[in-house]
């Protein structure tokens, strides 16, 4: 930490690093990481002089880029207007280095342009955000140690690199890549990051479970009936994300890390200290109880499916197969949805139903925890007006984190209507961020940002948790793929494929249509 550099805050120490952002010239630059740089600055988190230098293959001036960015925030930064003046005082730390990031010998002239921004310090601390495709992850971290910008274990400089996902595409090439990297990187100085982890809402969860007495007592296999976790999407391929996608899908692209995620955060024992290694052992046993939902085929617990036309936003939308980039025979999955078990003393038998999809009606993210019915009898004995009590309106009881949009914390229980008679009615205590805050909602990428700055890890993927998220679901991706699933179609707009709804009503249950 250094001196105090506030611009308008009461923050006392302020981070200090050079901050290189390779893939500069990219939209989680211009959209996500610049405007969570500017507004970490403008809350007096980031000092006044710490370097932000982007780097990219085309040639640009530091002008240039300063312009380029002051364009593509607006609209992003949480802090509002941004005025020419502010940004002039934010975009003098701004600057733009060419380099081909996957020429490994030219990274001399990287060095030599950081130590001449930043005047020749001995002790340096800088951090490589790599926002680049993944086939650069390993050009970028060779490049780094041949131009001599990797300090030693001895050194009191660091150098801590951000890997953007995806990391792998299944198993063994999750384990190559981290293979690989420990030749040139020490664990600590790997932040692979999982956006969804810097989400308010996300850290919640466990503040949440663990800060209270009344809730954690519950959350078992005696209380719990069954979990829903949701990330659903109303965007299709906007801005040419079709060629990216068509090769992940929703499998690899969202259910693997940010849906995973959840459901450790919702499934793990308490961490003795909440500290990185603590989080990231929890989080780890729950991968590794992770089970498929049934012994039999896949299509018992797991479901794919890709959109067709219809309507989102009462607007059309078309295909999936017809939006750009997107192979008209793509099998490519839009849409998932499993039933997953953890199989440990506190959840066995109870199960976990995911699901995420692309072009489903809202954008909306959940974690809906349903309790057991209790039993009811007793009730039945009592006659209202010569007639057996209505407790048909009886719902178990129901918890759920919506963490976004509109973010809360609810909870359903059954209260008596008022009256003569005995009448069930389930009501909601309901805790909201916007009535009982005020203030909007930092940024996942702010967050994470400040985090890597501080060398805080806890939020950050470790890299056996992340194989243990791959192992689970790449036996799913090669049965897909042997048997050439085709994934079934939904309508643009609907909750996904019908394969999904069965899932849960051959057993007795429906999917919840999380409203916004
Ligand atoms: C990204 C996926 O990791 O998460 C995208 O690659 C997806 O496909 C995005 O749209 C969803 O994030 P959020 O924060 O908008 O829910």
């Amino acid at each position: 930490m250094d001196k105090t550099t506030s611009a308008s805050s009461p923050v006392v120490t302020a981070s200090h690093a050079t901050i290189a952002i390779f893939g500069a010239s990219g939209d989680l630059t211009a959209r996500k990481l610049v405007p969570a740089l500017y507004d970490l600055w403008h809350e007096g988190y980031l000092s006044d002089d710490a370097p932000i230098v982007g780097v990219a293959r085309r040639d640009k001036s530091d002008e240039e880029f300063r312009g380029e960015m002051f364009e593509a925030i607006r609209g992003h930064v949480r802090a509002g207007n941004v005025d020419e003046a502010t940004w002039a005082k934010f975009a003098r730390r701004l600057y733009y280095r060419q380099l081909d990031i996957a020429a490994i010998d030219t990274y001399d002239s990287l060095r030599q342009a950081f130590e001449e921004i930043e005047g020749g310090n001995q002790t340096t601390r800088r951090v490589v955000y790599m926002a680049t495709s993944p086939d650069l992850f390993l050009p970028a971290v060779e490049g780094l140690s041949k131009g001599r910008l990797i300090p030693g274990r001895d050194s009191d400089s660091t150098l801590r690199v951000v890997f953007e996902k995806p990391f792998g595409t299944d198993l063994a090439s999750a384990q190559e890549l981290s293979s690989y990297l420990r030749r040139f990187l020490r664990e600590e100085q790997i932040y692979r990051i999982d956006h969804y982890l810097g989400k308010e809402t996300v850290q919640n969860i466990l503040l949440f479970r663990f800060g209270n007495e009344i809730f954690e007592p519950l959350f078992n296999r005696h209380h719990v009936d069954h979990v829903q976790i949701t990330v659903a999407e109303s965007q299709g391929m906007e801005r040419g994300r079709g060629g990216y996608y068509d090769k992940s899908g929703a499998l690899r692209d969202v259910l693997q890390n940010h849906v995973l995620q959840l459901l450790c955060l919702v499934g793990m024992e308490p961490p003795a200290l909440f500290d990185a290694r603590d989080l990231h052992d929890e989080k780890l046993k729950v991968l590794k109880a992770l089970s498929p939902g049934a012994k039999g085929p896949v299509s018992e617990w797991a479901v794919s499916g890709q959109y067709s036309a219809g309507l989102v936003d009462g607007k059309h939308a078309s295909s999936y197969l017809e939006e750009e980039r997107i192979p008209p025979d793509s099998r490519t999955e839009t849409f998932v949805a499993m039933k997953v078990m953890i199989d440990n003393w506190r959840w066995a038998g109870v199960p976990f139903y995911l699901r995420t999809g692309k072009r489903l009606p809202h954008r909306v993210s959940e974690i809906a925890i349903q309790f057991k019915l209790p039993p009811l009898n007793l009730f039945t004995t009592v006659e209202c007006d010569g007639n057996m009590c209505d407790l048909v309106g009886a719902r178990p009881n129901r918890l759920v984190f919506r963490i976004q949009p509109s973010e809360s914390i609810k909870l359903s229980f059954s209260t008596k209507r008022p009256g003569m008679q005995y009448q069930i009615q389930p009501v909601t205590m309901d805790f909201n961020y916007d009535n009982t805050f005020q203030q909007s909602l930092p940024e996942a990428y702010e967050r994470l940002l400040l985090d890597v700055l501080r060398g805080d890890s806890t939020l950050f993927l470790r890299t056996d948790e992340l194989e243990a998220a791959w192992q689970f679901v790449t036996p799913l991706l090669n049965e897909w793929e042997q048997l050439k699933i085709v994934p079934e179609p939904y309508r643009a707009g609907s909750w996904g494929p019908r394969a999904a709804d069965d899932l849960l009503r051959r057993e007795g249950r429906d999917w919840r249509q999380p409203q916004v």
